[in-house]
């Protein structure tokens, strides 16, 4: 299967992002083994890296670059501001970098568009409602965050900026004011979440979007007609999601902690054009990782109305499915 750790996307800044990257989310009881699998990433191939402070493993991303021997501005490095730090951006920033124990970062993302309120007890954890909820803020808002984000591009500590989790009705609430337009936008993202309306959106834009859960997990790599193309292409299921994300230019960061799933999530098959439509047609609006709450229905502290993620059943359209 052919190599894809060295394809790049231009984004709006004339900066090239590596197409696949490994994701950097590990659960805390998890992290002994994070720096063992992250390090693996890097031996198989990957040179772009996303973590985020709310993660935790940004140190473990900065020593496995620095124990790589691997040239720093070989590796695209992605970090994001936690909501629980619009109030205070640029000392949030200078956390991630000095846990990275990097210089700088190649993009740093507004992690949700919505705030949250600490907890006053000073365990540095979200504050709840009592009906479990996330409890957010009216201020400081995304748009007021945005602008310190701005200023740490100008600092030339971040190559590019970006949003998280935005969507159309946040996205627009953002550019009115915006002097940088974000160059991605990180969303969820599989054959079971098209996101068509979003895309094209971000397009006209000009902003990439990044996958995360590019895979769909067990959902989309249990899907019949997944399996019935991995096997027509002596490949795996995942494989099929994620080339299908790269004939539509999506950024991808697969997470893997298995050394033989890592090289198969970059080391991906050529789908024919056809095959590549039918996967088009799978798309149901259907969310597998951050999905409203069933108690309280929202998705940390917002409802869907608030977050803009309307769950449409978007047509496949023919202008789309060429983009
Ligand atoms: N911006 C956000 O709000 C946000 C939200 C979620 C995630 N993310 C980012 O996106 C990254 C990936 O997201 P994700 O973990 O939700 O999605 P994912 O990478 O699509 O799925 C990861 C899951 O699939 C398994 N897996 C990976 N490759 C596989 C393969 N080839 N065959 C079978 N199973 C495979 C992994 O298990 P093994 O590890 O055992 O292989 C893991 O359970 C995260 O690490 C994070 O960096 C961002």
């Amino acid at each position: 299967m052919p190599y894809r750790g060295d394809v790049k996307v231009k984004l709006n800044n004339g900066i090239e992002i590596p197409i696949v990257g490994t994701g950097a989310f590990d659960f805390p009881d998890k992290y002994p083994t994070t720096k063992g699998w992250l390090s693996s990433a890097l031996k198989n191939g990957y040179r772009h890296i996303d973590t985020a402070r709310m993660y935790g493993t940004e140190k473990f991303v900065g020593e496995v670059i620095r124990e790589s021997g691997i040239p720093r501005e070989q590796i695209f490095v992605t970090t994001k501001l936690s909501p629980l730090d619009h109030g205070r951006v640029q000392a949030a920033f200078q956390e991630s970098l000095d846990d990275l124990g990097l210089e700088y970062v190649d993009l740093y993302l507004i992690h949700w568009p919505q705030t949250w309120a600490s907890n006053t007890d000073g365990s540095g954890k979200a504050a709840k409602n009592p009906n479990g909820s996330n409890k957010t803020l009216d201020t400081p808002n995304f748009v007021e965050a945005w602008v310190e984000v701005e200023k740490i591009l100008a600092s030339g500590k971040t190559k590019s900026i970006g949003v998280s989790n935005f969507s159309v009705k946040t996205l627009e609430v953002l550019l009115k004011t915006a002097k940088v337009v974000p160059a991605i936008n990180q969303i969820e993202l599989h054959p079971y979440l098209a996101q068509n309306d979003l895309r094209d959106y971000c397009n006209r834009k000009g902003i990439v979007l990044t996958a995360y859960t590019p895979s769909g997990y067990d959902k989309v790599r249990n899907d019949p007609l997944i399996n019935e193309l991995a096997n027509k292409y002596n490949a795996t299921a995942n494989q099929i999601t994620l080339a299908w994300h790269l004939s539509r230019n999506t950024v991808i960061v697969p997470k893997s902690s298995d050394n033989g799933r890592q090289k198969e999530n970059i080391n991906l098959p050529e789908v024919s054009e056809e095959d590549l439509a039918k996967i088009w047609h799978l798309d149901r609006g259907e969310r597998q990782c951050n999905k409203a709450n069933p108690t309280h229905h929202t998705v940390w502290g917002w409802t869907y109305e608030q977050l803009g993620w309307e769950d449409y059943h978007a047509p496949v359209r023919e202008e789309t499915s060429k983009l």
